[in-house]
Order: structure tokens, then C-alpha cells, then sequence
């Protein structure tokens, strides 16, 4: 008799599966988002982050357990020595059907190119404004003509699909939405609207004050374009709609006015070997421990995986009102 064993899958308490992985492969960045870090960010040293291979070791272990989906983040991801040839293993896993990524644009115009070789399928590229002053005072250091080549080096490389990603702050870059929409119609590509999550403490504004809910996006953008319910899904928490009479779709990633964590799917590594169950709680395990104790033997890293489903939250309890209870930033977590 032949047997028919079920392929694995990672499941939790609340019978959720869980088969999106996203690893952070650095906490480093050439940008210096106001929502995302400090001004003056001190980065770990490289003795407390993963190696290339400890990190492909990882998502071995994961994808046999029954993970489809990586996304890699940072930090800015292609900041990493090696990320490419990462890439282009990781590609190669059996099992993986999208290897995904999520970055600033600030390196694509030499590196998209490589990387869709590399079998990355999607990228979602960080967009908040399309006026230059604006783009550094957000970021702080970047440049957004840099970015924007970026864009156009991904399209030319010919990715599946482009998002692009633009968290709201109100005063900010709240009036672009409409302008941000328009450039992903113009360009083909996709585009979600984030609310602001309260990870580590910022000095920039109150996030309280700064709050620019879906909704209210979504009034706005009723002015100028149609937007038709999508029931689309990519996997990851965008509520998407359809702009008619274009290629593109809206999505809206909104943690506070529309809690997705009844069908979170996703786990975290973190640059420091740590798997974060949930990114607005600090339930982790530290597999990092793990695969340096076990170099050449993937049982005890599976099973501490099996066991890391069981301290899942089900749910964060994001509060914009009151100090970050989170105080790592979104840089060590990767969004
Ligand atoms: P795809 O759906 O695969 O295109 O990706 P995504 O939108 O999930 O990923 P991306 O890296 O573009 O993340 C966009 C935003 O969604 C980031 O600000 C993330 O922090 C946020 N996000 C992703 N997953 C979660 C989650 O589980 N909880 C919360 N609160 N936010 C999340
Ligand atoms: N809240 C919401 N999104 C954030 N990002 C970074 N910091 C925050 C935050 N505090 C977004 C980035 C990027 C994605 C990975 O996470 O803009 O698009
Ligand atoms: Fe860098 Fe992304 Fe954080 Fe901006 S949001 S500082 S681009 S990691």
C-alpha cells in the first residue's frame, strides 16, 4: 500500500494556518523613515544577525513544514551583502511558489534586473509622496528621483506584479492620495494605503494626531476615480478594489479600523534568528539558538517551529492614543 500522508502545514490554537513567511534579512537602511525609525538608529553588529546561511537554512525548515509564500524585508533588504545570491537560492527551494519582496526602491535601477532573474515574482516598492521635498523630509535621507527610476527599472525587468506601498500621515501627505493613485494608474501598477502602526517610539509627530483612517481615504479618492469592491487576495492583509477603467487596484492595510487577525496567516524572522508569532505582540521564540546548536540537523528547528504555533496571538492590540507597548521598530520587524 502506498501511503497518502497529508503535506504539513503549520496551524494554531485558533486553527489558523500559517503559511507566509517574512524574513527580515537586515534592520539596516539607507532611508530613515519617520514612521519607521529614530533619526539616530543604532544597528546590531554583525554577531547577533543570521548569516546568509543560517538564513537559508531557516527557510528550508519553514517551507518543508508546509510554508508557500516568502516575503523578504528589512531594514532595506538589498542593502544586505549577498542578498542577491540569497535570492536566487531561495528561488530554487522546492515547495516555495512566490518568493516576494518588499523594498524603497533605492537600488532597483541595478538591482531589479538581477533579481527577477533571481525568481523574486513580486516587489512591493515604498511610495508615501511624489514631491521631492516631501519625499526627504519623510525619509529623511532619500531621494525620491532615485526611487522613481527604481519603479520604471522594475517594470522594464518584468515582474509579475508592482505594489506600491504608501502609509498616510495626516499633514504629511494625505492630500497626495489622489496623485498617488493617479502614478500607479499611469504606470500599471498597484498601490496600498497603510495606516500607521505604533512600533517603537517616533519623534517626529504623535501618531494619535496623525491618524488618516481607510475610510477617509477612500471618500477622498471618490473625487476622482471609481472604485469597484475586489475579492482579489495576494495573501496579505490589503483589502483591495478594482480603479475602473484601469489596470490598477487600491488596497487599504487599515490595523486599526479593520482588524484582519481573524485570517492572519503570516509568522516573522527577524534579522536576530527571533520568530515573532505576531507583529504588534512580543511573543517570540529564538530560533537563532536553535539552528547554531544544531547546525546539521533541521528536527529540533521543525519541531521548535510545530511548538512556536501554539503561543500565536490571536490578535494585536494596536493603540495610536498611548505610548507604544511595541518598542522595537519597524526596521528589526520588517512590516
Ligand atoms: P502582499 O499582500 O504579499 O503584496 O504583501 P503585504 O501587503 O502583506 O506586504 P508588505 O510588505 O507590502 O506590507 C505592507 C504593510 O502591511 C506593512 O506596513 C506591514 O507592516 C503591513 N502588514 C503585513 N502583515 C501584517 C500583519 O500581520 N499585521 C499588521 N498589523 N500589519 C501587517
Ligand atoms: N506603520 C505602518 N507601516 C509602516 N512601514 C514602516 N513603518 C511603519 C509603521 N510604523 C511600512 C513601510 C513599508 C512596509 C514594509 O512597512 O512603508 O512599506
Ligand atoms: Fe527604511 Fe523602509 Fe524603514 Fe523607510 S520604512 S526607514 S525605507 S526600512
Amino acid at each position: 500500500m502506498t501511503s497518502t500522508a497529508n503535506p504539513p502545514q503549520l496551524i494554531d490554537r485558533f486553527g489558523r494556518i500559517v503559511n507566509y513567511l517574512r524574513i527580515s534579512i537586515t534592520d539596516r537602511c539607507d532611508f530613515r523613515c519617520l514612521y519607521c525609525m529614530a533619526e539616530d538608529m543604532v544597528f546590531l553588529p554583525r554577531a547577533q544577525i543570521l548569516s546568509l546561511e543560517e538564513i537559508y537554512a531557516l527557510a528550508q525548515a519553514f517551507v518543508e513544514l508546509g510554508v508557500s509564500k516568502i516575503r523578504i524585508t528589512g531594514g532595506e533588504p538589498l542593502v544586505r551583502k549577498g542578498a542577491l545570491e540569497l535570492m536566487a537560492q531561495l528561488g530554487q527551494l522546492p515547495g516555495l511558489r512566490e518568493l516576494v519582496m518588499t523594498t524603497n526602491g533605492s537600488q532597483l535601477v541595478s538591482m531589479a534586473a538581477s533579481l527577477k532573474a533571481a525568481g523574486v515574482k513580486r516587489l512591493n516598492i515604498s511610495l508615501d509622496t511624489l514631491n521631492a521635498d516631501n519625499f526627504k523630509a519623510i525619509t529623511r535621507t532619500g531621494d525620491l528621483s532615485q526611487v522613481l527610476q527604481g519603479i520604471q527599472a522594475a517594470k522594464a525587468a518584468g515582474f509579475e506584479r508592482i505594489k506600491l506601498n504608501a502609509v498616510v500621515l495626516k499633514n504629511r501627505n494625505h492630500e497626495e492620495v489622489g496623485d498617488l493613485v493617479q502614478y500607479a494608474v499611469d504606470n500599471q501598477i498597484d498601490i496600498s494605503f497603510i495606516e500607521e502602526m505604533p512600533l517603537g517610539v517616533v519623534s517626529q509627530h504623535n501618531r494619535g494626531e496623525a491618524f488618516y483612517p481607510s475610510h477617509q481615504i477612500k471618500a477622498d479618492l471618490a473625487a476622482r476615480f471609481t472604485l469597484i469592491a475586489s475579492t482579489e487576495s495576494t495573501g496579505g492583509p490589503s483589502n483591495y478594489f478594482q480603479v475602473a477603467g484601469s489596470n490598477s487596484r487600491v488596497g487599504f492595510i487599515s490595523p486599526h479600523s479593520n482588524n484582519f487577525c481573524s485570517s492572519c496567516n503570516r509568522v516573522r524572522l527577524t534579522v536576530e534568528g527571533r520568530l515573532l508569532l505576531c507583529l504588534g505582540n512580543e511573543h517570540s521564540v529564538d530560533l537563532k539558538a536553535i539552528v547554531r546548536a544544531h547546525p546539521n540537523d533541521q528536527t529540533a528547528l521543525k519541531q521548535a517551529i510545530i511548538d512556536a504555533m501554539l503561543i500565536k496571538p490571536e490578535k494585536h492590540e494596536f493603540n495610536i492614543h498611548e505610548q507604544p507597548v511595541i518598542l522595537r521598530h519597524m526596521n528589526m520587524t520588517g512590516g
